[in-house]
């Protein structure tokens, strides 16, 4: 299959992205719009991506204007005849995208590939919308699209023998990685990504800790390119509302009912980046609080040696009358609360990596000792993540669930663990794939973790999957490989 002329429908930021990444690779990309202004924006996403990477000197002048003039922008979808491939990038609206494929059925020539980038509509009903099922297949870019390495070639029980390792081809031309995939909601990424995302959007609405709280100790913490608010500005509040929306429809699993919260923002057009405003972009200039006067402490239980070294190298010593009774641990501790004289002292500490504590306040913890503990994490060089005392806390009720469900994936045989974890690593910036990351955590603390997930939640997909449970207990550390 040869590809060298390519029209992009829509030309926001995605499908801009992908206008870029071709023109780079050096095919001609005919971009089309919807009207004037329309197509304004979208060459002011061109340029602006391509002129960022001159600034950074990544790109000379010539380059970018060698690219820029790679790119006819129109807006007449006749001038997409004979393309060789045609993907779309327009509004997660499977009508739209149904009625728009009919029309450029009936205006591409015969061998044309038709693409879509749907994060999670069925493409298999989109190719049905057109007299070439065979010849329409998914792909599917991740944002930014100039940035991130994967694509998802998605293919359906029509698709013709071919096609797909045709556009896999083509990725690698764009210095992609392709992922070859079957038709279900969410492909592998957005099925693995989107509900973790969601999750941390409930979390923030039941109070369970706060949006930067909870973005730090996904991004120092787990080591993860961006927190999940940061990530659902960027990719959109509205997308990320739809994909749910789809997630849902195709598994009926209550985790996957878009978070309120998400309603409710895009409700109130806060989009994330696109619209200046998401759950980031009205930020009142954070109040530097002084460090609350003498602060005296305890660290009592298990593991206590590690913590209590960090505090005395930064000059703090236990004290006999604390304010503050700090518990290293991985579990709720309102138990041992309760055995303290005064409960209220007592607060959790669950070290995540080297640099971030969660600190999980009891019903019964007194704000000076939650205030204490956080100021005394500061010093340690730890940053607090303060939290309820619930089960997971914040990094592992947002990690776990989000591994059982990549290994949940596999035991389908949806996909196999390899593209499982190249798919998050080059579709997220992920630092590992879900499979690298339960190896490294250890499979039996994953697997303990889900089960007090689960006692506490009685959420059926908090189980731990059967693979997982069956590795365990067999005494094994790593998944079945080739
Ligand atoms: N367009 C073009 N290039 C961009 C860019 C953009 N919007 N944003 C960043 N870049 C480039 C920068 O120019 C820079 O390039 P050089 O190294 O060549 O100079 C590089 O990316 C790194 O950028 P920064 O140093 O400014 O910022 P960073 O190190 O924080 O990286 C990031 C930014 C690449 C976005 C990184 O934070 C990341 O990987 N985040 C995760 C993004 C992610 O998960 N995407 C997938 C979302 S899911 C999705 O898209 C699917 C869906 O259907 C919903």
């Amino acid at each position: 299959m040869a590809f060298e002329r390519v029209g992009v429908v829509g030309l926001g930021t995605m499908g801009a992205g992908i206008a870029e990444v071709f023109a780079r690779a050096g095919l001609r990309v005919i971009g089309v719009e919807a009207d004037a202004e329309a197509l304004a924006r979208g060459r002011g996403h061109l340029e602006r991506s391509t002129g960022r990477a001159v600034d950074r000197g990544r790109l000379t002048r010539e380059r970018q204007a060698e690219i820029l003039g790679r790119v006819t922008l129109t807006t007449s979808r006749e001038d997409l005849r004979d393309a060789d491939l045609v993907i779309e990038a327009s509004p997660e609206i499977l009508r739209y995208k149904v009625s728009l494929f009919e029309e450029l059925d009936r205006i591409c020539k015969p061998e044309t590939v038709l693409a879509t980038n749907t994060s999670s509509l069925p493409v298999t009903a989109i190719a049905a919308a057109t007299g070439r099922p065979g010849r329409v297949v998914g792909m599917h870019f991740f944002n930014p699209a100039p940035v991130m390495k994967l694509v998802e070639v998605v293919g359906t029980v029509v698709t013709a023998p071919g096609v797909v390792s045709g556009i896999a081809e083509l990725a690698g031309r764009l210095g992609k990685t392709a992922v070859a995939v079957g038709d279900r909601a969410g492909f592998v990424v957005n099925r693995l990504l989107l509900p973790y995302l969601n999750h941390a959007a409930v979390l923030v609405d039941q109070g369970m800790a706060g949006r930067d709280d909870i973005d730090a100790a996904m991004k120092l913490g787990v080591g993860l390119p961006m927190g999940p608010f940061t990530l659902l500005d960027l990719i959109g509040l509205d997308t990320a509302y739809e994909v749910m929306g789809v997630l849902f429809d195709e598994t009926r699993d209550r985790r996957h009912a878009p978070a309120p919260l998400l309603r409710e923002l895009v409700t109130a057009g806060l989009l994330g980046r696109k619209s200046g405003r998401g759950f980031y972009g009205d930020e009142a200039q954070e109040e530097q609080r002084p460090m609350s006067g003498a602060v005296t402490f305890d660290v009592a239980g298990p593991g206590s040696e590690e913590l209590a070294g960090r505090l005395r190298a930064a000059g703090f010593k236990p004290s006999d009358d604390p304010g503050v009774v700090l518990r290293p641990t991985d579990r709720p501790v309102i138990e041992h609360a309760v055995r303290l004289q005064d409960p209220s002292r007592m607060v959790g500490v669950h070290l995540v990596g080297d640099r971030v504590a969660e600190l999980a306040a009891t019903a019964l913890t007194s704000d000076a000792a939650a205030r204490a503990a956080r100021d005394l994490m500061k010093v340690a060089g730890l940053t607090p993540v303060p939290c309820k005392d619930r089960a997971g806390f914040v990094v592992d009720a947002l990690l776990f669930p989000y591994l059982n469900d990549a290994v949940r994936m596999y035991e389908s045989g949806y996909a196999s663990i390899d593209d499982i974890d190249a798919a998050m690593r080059l579709g997220c910036g992920y630092p590992s794939g879900p499979f690298e990351m339960l190896e490294s955590l250890g499979l039996a603390r994953v697997r303990d973790g889900l089960r007090a997930l689960y006692a506490e939640h009685r959420e059926p997909s908090y189980a731990p999957a059967p693979l997982l449970d069956q590795l365990v207990t067999a005494g094994l550390s790593a998944f079945p490989r080739g």
